[in-house]
């Protein structure tokens, strides 16, 4: 049996948690949006012909703030496709996707599914096909009152009220050659600049999002953020990273410790960030928004054929729909344990993505919709980690990985909410094989008692859920938590996730 030590007091505070911290994607990809969120001939159907039952999971996820409509689509998409009649929108090809657009969705029926999920709409520019007009005319669409043409053609689409976007990506993933017009850091970074300075003269408190690089793997790496940065600084408000795991070649040691990368990527970045900042003599500070994260079976997309005839590319044909097992749910928790570990600096992130592609809900057409194990960790995450993350010291044995270096055993957040004197803690086993014994010392928390202890493992840690098997795996409670004289004990199983609550 493993030990792990863990001591926490309210006082060492990292930073807020911000809401958005719980913020997701919905791309036009595969049936993220067309079978996913949208399906006017499905039972389920709302008077819009969003899913009621994708809604209802949506909104039990917790989901802040949603980024759209892309990711790499974003790149080549001409967003005034999207508004208007409907008979009258183009059909279009989608060359991040190789897919036919149908544009039946676009930005007015976004945002009405937006306020039916309770969300804040992030909204990302076309910076790879298009430039600063486009991003101003878009603007100009979603946010003026009134009185021009764009605002006045919102407002004839039936959108009598602006839709206050306040956050705006710009562009996506510049550095990959995979992007529509991919550049150097200078040329993206000059676009963003000449971008973010138009944005602002229509609302200077807008929070722009300037991309960093794709991965932590990219080339440019550290590189390309400080010459964006060096352009950008006194424009933008985030840096955006970006980050995707998967167990390579069965080494599930080091892809239990995909949150060390993380952490060390975090830090990288900000110190990247900080050093433009110490150059320019400035006092102001570039956040991050980690906009998309997650488990992603990349070598699986990789396997699949692409359509090389545009003639015959799909309208949302199934991609990238990974079906997330107990052990992806367990290192898909520890990420945003690293998000809340950094709640200072990272201060926006979204799960990438939401329905259908590499996501916590999965539909099917005319069928049902079901939780991933992925689910789990982020609704319980979402609810509980409130108030202020807390700095923590762990005592605990590691192990050497092959890919992430040393990592410990077992890794743990705690965040505490000082209104409702709530602390709550999320830790995992990392360990393939062994329990561990998780001993809180929460004396410093004062006189306080155990609200709730969950965990979510199996027997079988490639457990799924899936159409003919959509409740295999659950959380459980874990009867083992106990409090006593101020000291928490849980036990932890062999690759589990758990949250506690202390109130
Ligand atoms: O989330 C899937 C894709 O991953 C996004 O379109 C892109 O931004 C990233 O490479």
């Amino acid at each position: 049996m493993i030990t792990a030590h863990l001591t926490i007091d309210p006082h060492f505070v990292v930073g807020p948690i911000n809401r958005r911290l719980f913020g997701s994607f919905v791309e036009h990809l595969g049936r993220c949006v067309y079978d996913g969120i949208y399906e006017p001939g499905h039972p389920r159907a709302d008077a819009d012909g969003f899913r009621q039952d994708v809604i209802d999971l949506v909104r039990g996820l917790g989901v802040s703030t949603v980024r759209y409509p892309g990711g790499n689509f974003v790149s080549g998409y001409r967003w005034e496709d999207g508004v208007g009649p409907r008979e009258e929108r183009p059909r279009r090809l989608d060359l991040a996707w190789h897919s036919l657009e149908t544009n039946e969705i676009g930005l007015d029926e976004f945002a009405r599914w937006i306020a039916k999920v309770d969300a804040e709409l992030m909204y990302a520019v076309n910076l790879g096909t298009r430039g600063v007009q486009e991003a101003l005319d878009v603007l100009e669409y979603a946010n003026v009152r009134g009185g021009t043409t764009l605002s006045q053609q919102r407002i004839a689409n039936g959108a009598t009220e602006p839709y206050d976007i306040r956050m705006w990506c710009l562009g996506n993933e510049m550095d990959g050659p995979w992007q529509l017009g991919h550049d150097t850091p200078r040329a993206y970074g000059r676009l963003a600049m000449k971008t973010a300075r138009a944005l602002r003269q229509v609302d200077p408190d807008l929070e722009l999002v300037v991309c960093g690089s794709s991965s932590a793997q990219m080339p440019l790496f550290g590189t390309w953020e400080r010459v964006v940065l060096e352009q950008t600084y006194d424009e933008v408000d985030f840096i955006s990273c970006h980050a995707y795991y998967e167990p390579i070649g069965g080494d599930y040691g080091s892809f239990l410790a995909s949150a060390v990368n993380m952490d060390n990527f975090i830090d990288s970045v900000v110190a990247t960030a900080d050093h433009v900042k110490g150059m320019r003599g400035s006092d102001k500070t570039i956040n991050i928004s980690f906009d998309e994260w997650n488990v992603w079976y990349h070598s699986r997309y990789a396997e699949v054929d692409r359509i090389t005839d545009p003639q015959e590319w799909p309208v949302a044909p199934r991609l990238l729909e990974d079906v997330y097992s107990v052990v992806d749910a367990v290192v898909f928790g520890n990420l945003l344990i690293s998000l809340i570990r950094h709640a200072d600096r990272v201060t926006a992130a979204s799960l990438a993505q939401l329905v259908n592609v590499i996501a916590p809900i999965m539909t099917e057409p005319g069928g049902p919709a079901w939780k991933q194990t992925t689910y789990f960790p982020f609704a319980v995450t979402s609810k509980l980690a409130r108030g202020v993350a807390l700095e923590l010291k762990l005592d605990c044995p590691s192990y050497e990985t092959e890919q992430h270096g040393t990592a410990s055993l077992v890794d743990a957040v705690a965040t505490h909410d000082a209104e409702s004197g709530e602390t709550a803690v999320f830790v995992v086993n990392r360990s393939l094989d062994e329990s561990a014994e998780f001993i809180v010392d929460a004396a410093l928390l004062g006189q306080v008692s155990l609200v709730s202890a969950e965990s979510l493992y199996d027997d079988d840690i490639h457990a799924a859920n899936t159409l003919s098997a959509q409740d295999r795996v659950r959380l459980r409670p874990n009867e083992t938590a106990r409090l006593a004289d101020g000291e928490l004990r849980v036990i932890l199983p062999p690759v589990s996730w758990t949250a506690v609550t202390l109130r």
